[in-house]
C-alpha cells in the first residue's frame, strides 16, 4: 500500500504502478515497480532522479535564497500576481489537481496551494527539499524528479503550471511538449520562458560562458561583491544598461519590498542569470508555433513577466 502522499506516482520509466516499501510514518524508504525500477525516499521526499545532474547551481541558489521570493515570507504580493496575471487563472480552483514542474522555492507553489487546489510539485534540483520544507505544513506533494522524466500518469491534470524553467533546460521544446502531455483534455497549461528579442544581447551572454563553470560558491560570493558594490556607488540601474552590465539591480523596480530585500533579490537573480548550465530564450512567434504543433486550442502568446508568457488549453477530445 503506498502511503497517501505518494498515490499519485507511477514509475517514470516504464509508467508501471509503484509500491513502497519503507517507513510510511517517517516517508523513508524505497519505491519500486513491477519491472523492477527503485527509487528512494529520503527527507520525506521521492527522488526520481539519481542527482541533481546539470541544475545544481538552482539547487545552491534556493537552499541560500529559500525564502526570499516566498510572498508570505518577504510580506509582498508579487508572486500571486504574477500567477493569476500570467495565467488568467480564477482564484478559486478548489477540487482541480494542478502540475507544477521546476518549482525552485516554491513562490508560485504557495500561490497555487492558496487556490484550494492539489498541488503536486517537482524539481530536478534540491530545490524540491526547499519547497517541501517551505510548505510540509500546507500539503504541497513535493518529489524531485525531471521534466524529461515524470513519476506522474500522462494526461492526468487540470492544470500545469511551469514558470521560470523551460530556457533552462537541455531542449527547451521537448520540455514544452512533455508539459502538453500531463494536461488533461480540456485541461489547462500555463508556462513561460525568457524572450529572446528582449535577451539578445544582453550583458550576461558575454560572460556566461565562463561564470557558468565557476564554483558555486565562489560565483555566488562575487554576486554579492559586485551587487552590493555597484548599488553602493551607481544610481538604480535603467533596463538599457543590462546591454553592459550583467548584474541585477532592483531598486525601486519591486514594489512592497525593504531595501535590504531589494539587494537579496538583485543577489540571487544575477546569481540566476550568470550560474545556469542552460539559458535559452524563445520567441513569441517560436512559442506560438509549438502550440499550434502540440494540437492546442485557445492560445494566447504574450511578453510580460520573465518574457514570454503562453496560456493555452488542450481539446476536450484529445487523449
Ligand atoms: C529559475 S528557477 C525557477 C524556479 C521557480 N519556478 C520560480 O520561478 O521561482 C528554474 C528551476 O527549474 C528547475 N529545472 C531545471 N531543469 C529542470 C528539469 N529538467 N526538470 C525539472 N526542473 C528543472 C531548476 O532546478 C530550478 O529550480
Amino acid at each position: 500500500m503506498l502511503p497517501e502522499p505518494f498515490q499519485i506516482y507511477v514509475c517514470p520509466t516504464c509508467r508501471g504502478d509503484l509500491s513502497f516499501d519503507g517507513n510510511a510514518d517517517a516517508l523513508a524508504g524505497t519505491l519500486t515497480c513491477a519491472t523492477g525500477h527503485t527509487f528512494p525516499v529520503t527527507g520525506g521526499l521521492p527522488r526520481f532522479v539519481l542527482d541533481e545532474g546539470y541544475s545544481g547551481s538552482f539547487g545552491f541558489q534556493w537552499q541560500r535564497h529559500a525564502k526570499d521570493q516566498v510572498d508570505s515570507a518577504s510580506g509582498a504580493k508579487i508572486s500571486r500576481d504574477r500567477v493569476f496575471r500570467g495565467t488568467g487563472w480564477p482564484e478559486d480552483m478548489t477540487g482541480q489537481t494542478i502540475l507544477e514542474a521546476g518549482c525552485g522555492s516554491g513562490r508560485f507553489t504557495e500561490v497555487l496551494l492558496s487556490t484550494g487546489a492539489q498541488v503536486f510539485s517537482f524539481d530536478y534540483s534540491e530545490a524540491a527539499d526547499v519547497t517541501y520544507r517551505n510548505f510540509a505544513d500546507r500539503d504541497a506533494h513535493v518529489c524531485q524528479a525531471s521534466i524529461y522524466d515524470m513519476p506522474y500518469p500522462l494526461a492526468s491534470f487540470d492544470r500545469v503550471f511551469c514558470y521560470g524553467v523551460i530556457q533552462h533546460t537541455p531542449d527547451v521544446k521537448a520540455s514544452f511538449m512533455r508539459l502538453v502531455a500531463m494536461v488533461k483534455p480540456g485541461g489547462y497549461l500555463a508556462v513561460d520562458v525568457y524572450d529572446s528579442r528582449k535577451w539578445l544581447f544582453n550583458a550576461r551572454y558575454r560572460v556566461r560562458w565562463f561564470t557558468k563553470h565557476m564554483d558555486k560558491e565562489r560565483l555566488h560570493r562575487l554576486c554579492q561583491q559586485a551587487t552590493v558594490a555597484y548599488m553602493k556607488v551607481m544610481p538604480p540601474m535603467h533596463p538599457w544598461n543590462q546591454l553592459v552590465v550583467p548584474l541585477k539591480d532592483y531598486r525601486g523596480v519591486l514594489p512592497g519590498l525593504t531595501l535590504e530585500q531589494q539587494i537579496s533579490w538583485s543577489i540571487l537573480d544575477t546569481f540566476d542569470m550568470l550560474s545556469p548550465a542552460f539559458d535559452l530564450p524563445q520567441s513569441k512567434r517560436t512559442m506560438r508555433r509549438w502550440c499550434v504543433e502540440a494540437g492546442l486550442t485557445d492560445i494566447w502568446v504574450e511578453r510580460g513577466g520573465n518574457g514570454v508568457e503562453v496560456r493555452a488549453r488542450k481539446p476536450a477530445s484529445t487523449v
